[in-house]
């Protein structure tokens, strides 16, 4: 008789349901707001360098998400195609992360040092004139446009805001340089965000100019270090070696 009186009632019913669904939804969300080991910890992860960062911002302005994911699933399929699965720890410093839901093109959370920057940048520029069947567009304007830099730090400082270990003062440099190393520790300082950007820039030359720092350069290597962080030989035991 109740159950009836519910399920003719659409107003009382959706009630019901929203009820239900929530307490559903905090059961399994609420508990990972207090477990310090929501994200494992992995060895080789870190915060990206001001140059990636820009390239990342870049990556994100251009819509690249639309048509790429950056989450390798656990199927047998997408381990033997891209590598090992993503780890949660690897989009840790990710905001937003950029796990995707659609895959136009291939995932590119291992694209990192699978191609050359050349290849790359000839590929952003024009992706026929590397792979004539592709319909990705053409992102000839990378090239042409400076990378703004003006404002690395602000950003550094908000993404410090939200967790990302970029440091400010002495003490967190100190934590970084026993947690990352003395080199990547000076990229992460916020102080020198535009120098190291610059460093990077110059002494890598990801966009080929060797004079100018363009959008693509930051792009290029925001793409060359995906997924390169992690040393995966390390966790390919068990059920995954098999497939090596
Ligand atoms: C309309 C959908 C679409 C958009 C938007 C798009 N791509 Fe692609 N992308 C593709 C397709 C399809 C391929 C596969 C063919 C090819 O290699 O060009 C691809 C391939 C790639 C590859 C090579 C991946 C591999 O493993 O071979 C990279 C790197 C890449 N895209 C980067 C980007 C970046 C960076 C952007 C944003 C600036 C972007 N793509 C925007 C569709 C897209």
């Amino acid at each position: 008789m109740r159950h009836e009186h519910i399920e003719t009632n659409s107003a009382l019913m959706l009630l019901l349901i929203l009820v239900v669904i929530s307490i559903g939804g905090l059961v399994e969300i609420v508990p990972l707001f207090y477990i310090n080991d929501t994200i494992e910890k992995v060895d080789g992860v870190r915060p990206y360098t001001p140059l990636e960062m820009r390239g990342r911002d870049i990556y994100v302005r251009e819509g690249c998400y639309l048509c790429h994911s950056q989450m390798i699933r656990p199927f047998r399929d997408e381990w033997l195609r891209y590598g090992h699965y993503s780890l949660a720890a690897e989009s840790q410093y990710d905001h937003p992360f950029q796990w995707g839901s659609r895959r136009t093109g291939p995932d590119l959370a291992r694209v990192g040092g699978k191609y050359s920057n050349q290849w790359q940048v000839q590929h952003l520029k024009n992706p026929q004139s590397v792979v004539p069947q592709s319909i990705m567009p053409r992102y000839p304007w990378l090239l042409e446009n400076d990378l703004d830099y003006s404002d690395v730090g602000a950003r550094m400082r908000a993404l410090r805001a939200t967790g990302v270990p970029y440091s400010l003062v002495q003490q967190e440099y100190d934590a970084n340089v026993k947690r990352f190393g003395k080199d990547i520790a000076d990229q992460l300082d916020i102080s020198q965000g535009q120098e190291s950007l610059l460093k990077q820039a110059r002494d890598k030359n990801f966009d080929g100019l060797p004079n100018r720092v363009t959008e693509m350069e930051a792009l290029v290597a925001y793409l060359q270090v995906l997924g390169t962080m992690v040393d995966f030989t390390k966790y390919e035991e068990g059920y995954f070696a098999k497939f090596r």
